[in-house]
């Protein structure tokens, strides 16, 4: 783990002490922990990583993750090598900006009000501004509005805020508090929540892939990857396009498969907005939303074949932050984004998003092929060995003994560990 630390330091350019300093006792101290949340007894660590070989509109990037699963890491590592022989991935922002939403009911002519509100628009929108003159400063703040009939007598007032670098929802929150009444009265209705909208469709991500067919049969370079093994021998490159595109399909008629499809992309992508101290939960809640937008929950990416080549598109609502929040006080969190090198929110969700493309390619192949079991459970017989009482080499050699046996259990880890420690005296 030392020179993996050596090394990603070197590339990274940050001092070994501070990567140490950040990451030690899960990046966090009880004392500071005890001031971001109530009633705390102590932290809770998970495994901090770092995916590889992943290049985002040209550049490489190495990717913190911070996830509890085996082979996530490893899986997605190893799918961004295959993309990264093609160019790597282009993504970009559709747009970029934070939805507020002011609930006013009991409106008594509903059409008229959304025509009063929507007339108003520029004084609603420097009150809104009003409410956040920092953002303002730093060049960001609310840009338009939207009203919505919701029917009943029940009509929604949408702000759409740049929030720039920040996640936004306190920004947001405040931009909805602060045109709330003056919205009310305007509308003759009852003033409701003010409060942002997870379902961020106004700053959506779309990353895209292309790999070509002999990438999905190489077998993966010695140190990145201990999963994703190459197909059996007789399932050609074409083959796997075509089961890829396949599996594709399947998500997009069935929600039952696309809940899983969807769970693959988030392996990749709540990994990075853990790492970097976002928030997973606003993550995940517009995710599903944006998928099941159309009335029928959908695959947050599609696959298809282009001539020999394999190509991916995955588009979603992703708000994150690289300043404030969780950031301010989480050491870890400040040396993920350090890792990565990025300067802005927006590159942010766009690596994010890609690692999420590449999570969900990995999936697609194993599951295509060989099935995810036999990757899964080799990297699973690691944590099964730790818990046995493995500890350093041991850990490697009895997890080898019980993948090859195919008995990934603790009695045959405990067995495994006891026959190696009889055979060392
Ligand atoms: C497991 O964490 C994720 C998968 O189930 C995703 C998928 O089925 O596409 C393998």
């Amino acid at each position: 783990m030392n020179d993996r630390r050596r090394e990603i330091c070197e590339r990274a350019q940050i001092r070994l002490e501070d990567m140490l300093t950040a990451v030690n006792d899960g990046g966090l101290d009880t004392d500071t922990a005890d001031k971001v949340v109530e009633n705390v007894l102590g932290t809770y660590g998970l495994p901090f990583g770092v995916a590889l070989n992943v290049r985002v509109n040209d550049r490489d990037r190495l990717v913190p993750m911070v996830v509890e699963e085996p082979s996530v890491i490893a899986a997605a590592s190893n799918a961004a090598r295959m993309v990264r022989a093609g160019g790597g991935f282009s993504a970009e922002m559709v747009e970029s900006l934070m939805t507020a939403q002011v609930q006013l009911s009991e409106v008594p002519k509903p059409a008229a009000a959304v025509e009063t509100l929507e007339r108003e628009r520029d004084h609603i929108l420097s009150l809104a501004a009003s409410a956040v003159p920092g953002l303002v400063r730093r060049g960001g703040g609310p840009r338009s509005l939207e009203v919505r009939d919701l029917g009943q007598g029940n009509i929604v007032l949408h702000l759409f805020v740049d929030c720039c670098d920040a996640m936004g929802a306190n920004l947001v929150n405040s931009v909805a508090e602060a045109v709330g009444e003056h919205a009310a009265g305007l509308s003759g209705g009852v003033l409701g929540l003010r409060i942002l909208s997870n379902l961020c469709d106004r700053r959506r991500v779309r990353a895209t892939c292309r790999v070509h067919a002999r990438e999905l049969v190489l077998s993966p370079r010695s140190g990145d990857s201990r999963s994703s093994r190459p197909p059996p021998a007789d399932v050609d490159g074409g083959d796997v396009v075509d089961r890829i595109v396949a599996a594709s399909r399947f998500a997009e008629l069935d929600p039952y498969r696309a809940a899983t499809h969807n769970k693959g992309i988030m392996n990749g992508i709540d990994a990075v907005v853990l790492a970097t101290g976002n928030d997973f939960r606003a993550v995940e809640a517009g995710a599903h939303a944006f998928a099941a937008l159309s009335g029928r929950y959908a695959p947050l990416s599609v696959w298809r074949r282009d001539g020999d080549d394999l190509v991916g598109e995955l588009e979603l609502p992703l708000a994150l932050g690289i300043v404030g929040g969780t950031l301010r006080v989480h050491p870890a969190a400040r040396l993920a984004l350090k890792i990565l090198g990025v300067e802005s929110a927006d590159e942010l969700s766009m690596i994010a998003a890609s690692v999420g493309l590449a999570s969900n390619l990995a999936a697609l192949r194993a599951l295509a092929t060989e099935g995810i079991q036999r990757g899964h459970m080799s990297l699973h017989a690691r944590s099964v060995a730790a818990a046995a009482g493995a500890r350093g080499q041991e850990v490697e050699r009895v997890a080898e003994t019980i993948a090859l046996d195919g008995n990934v259990t603790l009695d045959a880890a405990r067995r495994a560990l006891e026959e190696l420690r009889g055979a060392a005296h």
